[in-house]
């Protein structure tokens, strides 16, 4: 038995937030998005969180769970030792119900990098043609499956309301080493304002949180550096 803390608010009623407890059975495989079934399905159906595909794929439940930012559909419950599970939203976002937080912020940020191949010349007659080497300097960064743990954990997104933040960031350097991509410029000028890359104080929290263990933080760096290469170079 184990007992889920869970944070509540509902933006249409509530003044101010506060915490339910709900004793809930667990075994072997429990996870916590289980668990909150079982609260919502057994003894409060009014319970609001976010979920999808509860296989760590869509990005839907990522949570403040004991002390971090995890998936709740892949965070087993018998391995966080503390008897009590703490549960909160996402930060930086804010709560719509419960743990069911407004994205808006998040998706605002995320279309700013323009995030879609731009190749800024004409189509080929078949395909733009990528080699193995050209694809796989990507590997690091296409994963990303955007549920907003870095976003939340970045204490810059959380001072700098304009913040791009490193999900964005992060999607922002997959097209700049996309060697398909032809507006690396533009790419450049989109991420060199005053909310932008040299925001990033190297804290690496949001890497820390990554369920798909990548580095966001990295990804800044490699886009300071191409940034300054191309200021030293004239271009
Ligand atoms: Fe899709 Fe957890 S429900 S990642």
């Amino acid at each position: 038995m184990k007992t889920f803390k869970v944070f509540r608010f509902d933006s249409d009623k509530d003044k101010k937030p506060y915490f339910d407890t709900f004793n809930v059975s667990v075994k072997r495989g429990t996870t916590v998005i289980e668990g909150l079934f079982y609260i919502q399905q057994n003894i409060d159906p009014s319970l609001a969180f976010r979920f999808s595909c509860r296989g760590a794929v869509c990005g839907s439940c990522a949570m403040h769970i004991n002390g971090k930012y995890r998936l709740a559909c892949e965070t087993q419950v018998l391995d966080i030792k503390k008897n009590t599970i703490t549960i909160q939203p996402l930060g930086h976002l804010s709560v719509i119900r419960d743990l069911f937080v407004d994205m808006d912020r998040f998706w605002q940020c995320y279309r700013e990098v323009k995030p879609y191949l731009m190749a800024g010349s004409p189509p080929p007659e078949k395909e733009r043609i990528q080699t193995p080497d050209e694809r796989k300097r990507l590997d690091d960064m296409i994963d990303c499956i955007l549920c907003g743990s870095c976003f939340s954990a970045c204490t810059v997104t959380g001072t700098d309301e304009k913040y791009i933040g490193p999900a964005a960031l992060l999607k922002a350097n997959r097209f700049l080493k996309d060697s398909r991509d032809g507006v690396k410029g533009e790419r450049l000028q989109i991420v060199d304002g005053l909310h932008g890359i040299w925001r990033c104080h190297t804290i690496m929290s949001c890497q820390e949180v990554c369920p798909k263990n990548l580095s966001p933080t990295e990804a800044i760096a490699e886009i300071k550096r191409t940034m300054v290469a191309k200021k030293f170079s004239g271009e």
